[in-house]
């Protein structure tokens, strides 16, 4: 059976950069608390013209140019519409015909659902050559005004092209849930529990409701297991993976992630500094940057880990 391999990487982020200095104008903050508090220096701002599916197709339209694409999965929280998706949207966009296409709403672990989606049809050779995407405007889902939550999070998308390979590709994954903790991290409104109304509008109900510390602390032990449980099923330790792409959401959360498991910080890709939290675009985005700066070699053992809403969160072992 063939290995489903990340054959090409691509991203695309707003040009408008949104720095701290800049939030302390807006909100009753300061660049010191947000900088020792999360590690985020500025993040990416898409202009209001913009939809998820036009950052799906900059991001996905390089790696998609003349491949024989039947199957697009785009991971996000911030569709367009509620339906068609944006996987749709995209299809036409890059003008492709004899295509499946779905969205997939994992919260910030989107990105692995959909690439473990992606892995499986490939493995049963029900897709030869898929496009998994993630893209995230959370800048329209966001209370501006909400101190506690404005700060964190900044738009962008990233995609891969992933085939059937004999050599390397990805060989191990983790998944879980713990749907108890559903209330910590939400946009209540505009589902069919809570319709869009004039009072779901005042209310702010639209835009992302966090429990930051709650999140905080199970962001750290969701991701400890995800990747204990990958490296034992795999009879594999920290020493053997080259590259850990953690979800990034807060520095101080991958930090103590890295001490948990003694994990060395030179084997941890960050660059939320740059971007904060871009949800499920996040993995997608550093590890096109890992590949792109040299971080990743072929050979390489890759471990993705991600946390987010639902709360979901998941790993995946990639051989590079
Ligand atoms: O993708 C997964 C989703 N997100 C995450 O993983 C985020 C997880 N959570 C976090 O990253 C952190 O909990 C936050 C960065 C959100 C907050 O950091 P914290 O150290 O947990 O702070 P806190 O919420 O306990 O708040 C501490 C203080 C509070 O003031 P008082 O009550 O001590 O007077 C907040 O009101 O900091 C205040 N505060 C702020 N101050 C300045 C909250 N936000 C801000 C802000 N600027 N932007």
């Amino acid at each position: 059976m063939k290995k489903a391999k990340i054959v090409a990487l691509g991203k695309w982020l707003p040009e408008r950069i949104l720095t701290n200095v800049e939030l302390e104008k807006m909100v009753e903050t300061s660049d010191e608390w947000i900088t020792t508090r999360t590690g985020i220096k500025e993040r990416r701002i898409a202009s209001s013209d913009i939809t998820a599916s036009d950052m799906a197709y900059l991001a996905s339209k390089d790696i998609a140019r003349n491949e024989p694409i039947d199957l697009i999965i785009v991971s996000t929280s911030t569709s367009d519409t509620i339906f068609p998706g944006t996987a749709c949207l995209l299809s036409e966009r890059l003008g492709l015909s004899n295509c499946a296409c779905f969205d997939l709403s994992a919260a910030c672990t989107g990105f692995s659902y959909a690439l473990e989606c992606g892995r499986r049809f490939i493995e049963a050779g029900g897709s030869k050559c898929a496009i998994i995407v993630a893209s995230e405007l959370t800048s329209k889902f966001i209370n501006w005004k909400d101190r506690s939550t404005c700060v964190l999070f900044g738009d962008g998308a990233g995609a891969v092209l992933l085939k059937g390979a004999d050599k390397g590709g990805i060989i191990g994954s983790y998944f879980n849930t713990n749907g108890k903790l559903g209330d910590i991290l939400k946009i209540p409104a505009g589902g069919s529990k809570m319709p869009a109304s004039l009072e779901t509008v005042e209310k702010n109900l639209h835009t992302i409701q966090m429990d930051g510390p709650e999140v905080f602390k199970y962001a750290v032990l969701a991701m400890s297991e995800a990747i204990e449980r990958v490296l034992s099923n795999h009879s594999l330790s920290v020493n053997d993976i080259s590259l850990f792409i953690p979800h990034q959401a807060n520095l101080r959360i991958i930090n103590l992630l890295s001490k948990r498991l003694k994990i060395s910080d030179e084997k941890m890709f960050v660059n939320l500094n740059r971007y904060g939290n871009m949800m499920s675009a996040s993995s997608v985005v550093a590890l096109d940057e890992a590949v792109k700066s040299g971080r990743i070699k072929e050979g390489d053992l890759i471990l993705m880990v991600a946390v987010g809403g639902g709360f979901t969160y998941g790993a995946t072992l990639i051989e590079w």
